[in-house]
């Protein structure tokens, strides 16, 4: 599960953002930005629009029944037990209004492209490690841009304030890139503190609990 992206960032520790303590009203530019671009509501929280997805096939490589014998009959195949797209596109955005991304995972590894705005990532690995940085334009600092996530890893994003002051013109858009391409057989919602708790201890799924929504 190594990721150079991942690597690049400086770790930082999880605070409960303040979008999360007191309500910021979402301005009606970050609004605008949602409606040109066509947004709609994500279940992980936020807004996105899939802008791409490839009309190629592979097999699913998540497939148990997935064997080389019949590569050959599946690779055009639309049936998404023995298919997958080559890739998909989105858009997603946060707001102050809708400031997290709740802990979830994916099969797949997904490419992550910052586009605006600053916000913090925090992964939770199957062996239980947390990892948790800044993605933002401040290089020298240990921001990133670009951020990989490897499949089977669990991931929840907030909105960090661009100024000390939290405003309502704060939001975080970025682009995912995922190959092969999203399904939501290959998703999975953490369901419970419980579930945290069992990979990272009780201490921890007590601190972190809120990044389940
Ligand atoms: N449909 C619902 N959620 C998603 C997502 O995260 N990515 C894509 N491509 N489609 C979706």
């Amino acid at each position: 599960l190594q990721s150079p992206t991942i690597d690049q960032a400086k770790l930082v520790q999880v605070n409960k953002p303040v979008f999360l303590q007191r309500k910021v009203t979402t301005s009606q530019k970050v609004l605008q930005i949602a409606k040109d671009l066509q947004l709609l509501g994500h279940q992980e929280g936020g807004f996105f629009k899939e802008t791409d997805r490839s009309p190629l096939y592979m097999e699913n490589p998540y497939s148990e029944k997935n064997t080389n014998s019949y590569r050959q009959a599946t690779t055009t195949s639309k049936d998404k037990t023995i298919s997958r797209n080559y890739s998909t596109l989105i858009y997603y955005l946060i707001t102050s209004e809708s400031a997290i991304g709740r802990l979830h995972r994916n099969h797949s590894r997904i490419i992550h492209i910052l586009q605006k705005g600053r916000g913090q990532y925090v992964l939770v690995y199957p062996d239980g490690t947390i990892k948790s940085f800044i993605v933002g334009f401040d290089f020298a600092n240990g921001e990133v841009a670009q951020w990989v996530v490897p499949g089977g890893v669990y991931k929840a994003s907030f909105l960090l304030p661009l100024e000390e002051e939290p405003s309502g013109d704060d939001c975080l858009l970025i682009s995912e890139v995922v190959v092969p391409g999203f399904e939501w057989d290959d998703h999975r919602f953490m369901e419970s503190k419980d579930e945290l708790s069992e990979l990272v201890g009780e201490e921890k799924a007590e601190e972190l609990g809120w990044l389940l929504g």
